[in-house]
């Protein structure tokens, strides 16, 4: 423990979920207060009872990210809390794995609006906050799929690398606020998203890593030579987030083992 955000005051969507809880778990390690926020209430509410017992600070907040006044309870709930918001990690998403052919507009719906909707309703939440708090920083979550769409799921291709462009429009347009934007893509990364069975993120066996010929296939693809672990991507989002990041905006920071190269 280093302190490195001391003072910070964190909300973290998806934030009961594997890269969500973990963020939310070295953020306090170092001194951020966490609002744990997701949609599903009992993971977040596990999240910020472990960090609490660790002597940390943290609540938890049911958060439905496509809903902009659950986004105004998140906010209000946080700075009752903690005070004004410094930090926002845009987590929440979601995906389904099938061919363009066989994508549905629901499905390409749900993915837009639970990852790309719900990121552009955080920013617009949290940003009254960060001028109250002097600055800010916000962190969205990318994919190898902000950078080359790959095969299926035309939604999430979208919706990553939409990501970008949100990301870009929030940095240029808040800079001069003393606020910043950073998107973070990771490869494949050790989390219920692509090996569980999730309403979020259905998985086969086909799709799950679960298979070992799938969890191959993803290795294989990753020229360092593992699947990511949360705890990779809650470094990074870290660092983005704390002092040692104030001259970064804007821009991508990959934490793939290599798999976009
Ligand atoms: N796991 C990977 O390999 C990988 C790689 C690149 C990017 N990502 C991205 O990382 C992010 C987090 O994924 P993860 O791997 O931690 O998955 P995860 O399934 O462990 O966590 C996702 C969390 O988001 C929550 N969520 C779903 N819909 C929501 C909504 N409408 N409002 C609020 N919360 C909602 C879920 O309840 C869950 O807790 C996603 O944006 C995903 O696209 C994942």
């Amino acid at each position: 423990m280093t302190d490195r955000l001391k003072g910070k005051v964190a909300i973290v969507t998806g934030g009961g979920g594997g890269m969500g809880g973990a963020q939310a778990r070295r953020f306090a390690e170092e001194g951020s207060s966490i609002c744990v926020a997701d949609v599903n209430l009992s993971a977040a509410e596990s999240v910020a009872q472990m960090i609490v017992q660790n002597g940390g600070h943290a609540v938890a907040c049911e958060l439905d990210v496509r809903d902009s006044t659950a986004w105004a309870g998140a906010v209000q709930m946080t700075e009752d809390s903690f005070g004004p918001v410094t930090t926002l990690c845009n987590n929440a998403g979601a995906n389904f794995r099938v061919s363009f052919d066989d994508q549905t507009e629901e499905q390409w719906h749900t993915i837009i609006e639970i990852g790309l909707t719900g990121a552009f309703l955080g920013i617009k939440a949290v940003v009254q906050s960060m001028r109250k708090a002097g600055g800010g920083v916000i962190l969205n979550m990318g994919s190898l799929a902000s950078i080359r769409p790959g095969g299926g799921s035309p939604g999430y291709a979208a919706q990553k690398m939409g990501m970008v462009g949100l990301t870009r429009a929030a940095a240029a347009s808040y800079s001069k606020e003393n606020i910043r934007c950073v998107i973070i893509s990771p490869g494949h990364v050790d989390t219920p998203f692509i090996r569980g069975d999730n309403s979020h993120s259905p998985n086969s066996w086909a799709t799950s890593i679960d298979n070992p010929d799938n969890y191959e296939r993803r290795l294989a693809g990753t020229p360092l030579g593992r699947l990511q672990v949360p705890d990779d991507i809650a470094n990074a989002f870290l660092f983005a987030a704390s002092d040692e990041g104030s001259m970064i905006t804007g821009s991508m920071i990959t934490v793939d083992g290599g798999s976009a190269l």
